[in-house]
């Protein structure tokens, strides 16, 4: 059985004592043992102080990036020691936004996620296609070249530590979600994917969550699919009662 997670990736943004407020809001709502397992990506600047905030409690941290090398001369870069060096037991890499305006590659994607794996930490890999990508009928095409690049050289006892967010650009931020017959549709072909790289018992046991314009209405009709395994959440999770209301959704 795999188990539903649910991230809230705050972006670029929450203060320190922002962020504290919410985890103290998060903190007196939830039970110990929530269904779904509950990862937080606040920004970097807020990471140590949630870390230390949530300790004893079932919820996790989660970074929002990573570059793959351990240390050095990288200015401005966070390495994967230091991640795991807070408790980080998750970060996203290759969002779109990092994608997009931050050139990221799908080469990159793979150095970052393999880097994590090295240092215990679970990478959610993003993966989606833009709305130009979905009227040329490219979706499956491109979500599988990205799902084939990000797992490149990962082997296959790493394989189910990574989680997978299907999410297509068209529908961050927009408040046009896809629909959860379409998102199960894309989740069901990556997990095809997975299954011709690796095997269909291990493609079975990966995670695989959709993003985009989810919020407390239209959860219901993601957790309701099959092949989708919880959402990663931006716009909607910055408040801790709609996080949550997604979390148990
Ligand atoms: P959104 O963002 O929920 O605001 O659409 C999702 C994401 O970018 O991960």
């Amino acid at each position: 059985m795999r188990r539903k997670i649910v991230a809230a990736n705050w972006k670029m943004n929450k203060t320190v004592s922002e962020a504290l407020e919410f985890v103290d809001e998060l903190k007196s709502s939830i039970r110990e043992t929530e269904e779904a397992e509950l990862v937080i990506c606040p920004p970097f600047t807020a990471l140590y102080p949630v870390s230390r905030a949530i300790e004893g409690t079932c919820l996790k941290l989660g970074a929002q990036d990573v570059y793959y090398q351990e240390k050095g001369a990288f200015t401005g870069e966070i390495s994967p020691l230091m991640l795991e060096d807070l408790n980080c037991a998750y970060a996203i890499v290759g969002h779109s936004e990092r994608r997009g305006y931050f050139k990221e590659t799908d080469i990159e994607v793979n150095k970052k996620l393999r880097a994590l794996l090295d240092h215990g930490i679970r990478p959610i890999v993003c993966v989606g296609e833009t709305l130009e990508q979905r009227e040329a009928g490219q979706t499956e095409e491109l979500v599988t070249r990205q799902v084939e690049i990000a797992f490149d050289g990962v082997g296959q006892n790493d394989v189910t530590s990574v989680v997978i967010a299907y999410e297509p650009i068209w529908a961050i931020g927009t408040g046009r979600s896809a629909t959860g017959e379409d998102a199960n549709r894309v989740i069901g072909l990556i997990r095809r994917t997975l299954g011709k790289i690796y095997s269909d018992e291990i493609a079975k046991n990966v995670r695989i969550q959709y993003g985009g314009s989810v919020t407390p209405d239209n959860i219901a009709e993601f957790s309701r699919q099959p092949e989708i395994d919880g959402a990663l959440v931006g716009g909607a999770s910055l408040k801790a009662s709609s996080f949550l209301a997604i979390a148990r959704g």
